[in-house]
């Protein structure tokens, strides 16, 4: 629509002002053609007559474009308090950033993080200068440069965070640790070196986790590739994205690569066609063997908690030839996560056995939960004394009733699987498990 169409609906609007789909027409009209301040009167005059979710988004974005943060952020926060879906959060972060609220924006950013686990967005993360786990990242020297990627992380956990998970990383040690630090004797041996190890196990039971510590435990680089960062079907920029994601890996050897939810890559689930699909799992196929390029110094790690979904061709030698099932962790693995959890709290001496027996089929999430329940009451009452109290044992197990153990949907799924399609014997390790 031109403005001489605009200005001949504005005269049809004077005899029928409450006609709502023309004003419509005239503001977005006025938005396309960049008339702004016009846009924005008309959609004022819409959000009284029918004060709905598109014309206050539509609002918003006129006091975006005139550079009125302020009053954008206004309708953002009454917009809140009715939907926290990310995506109004996605818009309230951003005019935050616009209004130069940095500290707050990032706040904002990782308080819905924590509600929200596996969220992330990659344009507020680049802006706000943090990584996926929400802290603020050494960019120094690195941007502007070529091979800078906002995930790209050092991650400061290593090893010793990590509780339990022993089979794991002695196969991390092995397969792609040894193999970094000693080339020569692999070579000698004639065992190559590369390929990835998969994880595949319930949810929050520290796959994430223990990738990034693998990075912390080498001092390396670690680079986690997401769906959403490489998936780009509409453009058919998968693979380029693909592509440019291995070379920054390359770029800053030794790195951590981690592929998290690597079932998506290839799947149905995210309504690729099907030929798109196929095509990003032959450029990761081609980018893992390093045929046309030099991967030394790359470590691929992968999680799904899905594996069932995941293309067969991911599985073959060369490939992730080590598949490893990430169970929850047993009993001393639990009292270890406590302690990691309780170190730098206020607590009495505490039972780690007696509350790790109480939370059998908890995962490491799960604990981490359970914590933060109880300190939350904690903090409840000292508000009221006024005073620092311990944490004690008996105050963890009140709270445990709360937490549903995560983990039992998941063997719900996988025993079935298990007993019908473990063809293979690729789910052996959960037949184990689960005394099948
Ligand atoms: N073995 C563990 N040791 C210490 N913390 C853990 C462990 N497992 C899980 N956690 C805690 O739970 C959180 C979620 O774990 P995560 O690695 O994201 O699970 P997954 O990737 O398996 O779904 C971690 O950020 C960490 O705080
Ligand atoms: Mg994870």
């Amino acid at each position: 629509m031109d403005k001489s169409t605009i200005e001949a609906l504005e005269i049809a609007l004077e005899a029928t002002p409450e006609n709502l789909l023309l004003r419509r027409q005239i503001a977005d009209g006025y938005f396309n053609i960049k008339e702004f301040e016009k846009a924005k009167n008309h959609y004022t005059i819409l959000l009284q007559q029918s004060p709905d979710k598109d014309t206050k988004l539509a609002l918003i974005k006129c006091y975006q474009k005139l550079g009125n943060f302020s009053t954008g952020l206004i309708i953002a926060e009454e917009m809140l308090t009715e939907d926290r879906s990310s995506e109004m959060m996605v818009i309230y972060i951003q005019l935050l950033i616009d209004d130069g609220q940095n500290s707050e924006a990032i706040e904002q950013y990782k308080a819905f993080q924590m509600q929200h686990e596996e969220w992330y967005n990659e344009n507020l993360e680049y802006q706000l200068k943090i990584d996926s786990s929400g802290n603020p990242h050494g960019l120094e020297g690195e941007i502007g440069g070529e091979a800078y990627d906002p995930f790209l992380e050092k991650p400061s956990i290593d090893f010793s965070h990590v509780g339990g998970m022993d089979q794991v990383k002695d196969e991390i040690k092995m397969k792609i640790i040894h193999p970094l630090q000693n080339p020569d004797l692999y070579k000698a041996y004639g065992k190559k070196a590369g390929g990835g190890i998969l994880m595949y196990g319930p949810p929050g039971c520290g796959k994430t986790y223990l990738s990034k510590a693998t990075a912390g435990e080498i001092q390396s680089k670690f680079l986690t590739v997401g769906i959403e960062d490489t998936v780009d079907m509409w453009m058919g920029n998968s693979e380029k994205n693909l592509h440019a994601k291995f070379e920054i890996a390359r770029g800053n050897s030794p790195c951590v690569m981690f592929f998290d939810e690597i079932d998506a890559l290839g799947s149905k689930r995210n309504d690729l066609k099907q030929s798109a699909g196929r095509n990003i799992i032959n450029q990761f196929l081609k980018e893992m063997d390093g045929i046309d390029s030099n991967n030394d110094g790359l470590l691929i790690l992968g999680a799904t908690n899905s594996p069932w979904h995941m293309d067969s061709a991911f599985l073959r030698p060369g490939r992730f030839d080590r598949i490893i099932f990430v169970p929850p962790p047993d009993q001393e693995a639990r009292e270890k996560i406590l302690k990691l959890m309780l170190a730098d709290k206020p607590v009495e001496k505490i039972d780690y056995g007696k509350i790790a027996s109480k939370t059998n089929e908890f995962s490491g999430a799960d604990i981490s939960a359970l914590i933060d329940l109880t300190i939350e009451e904690k903090l409840r009452s000292s508000m009221k004394t006024g005073k620092i109290e311990p944490i004690r044992t008996k105050e963890i197990i009140t709270q445990i009733k709360r937490v549903r153990p995560s983990t039992k949907d998941w063997f719900n799924t996988a025993r079935n699987y298990a007993l019908y399609s473990n063809n293979s014997g690729i789910y052996d390790d959960i037949v184990d498990y689960l005394k099948l």
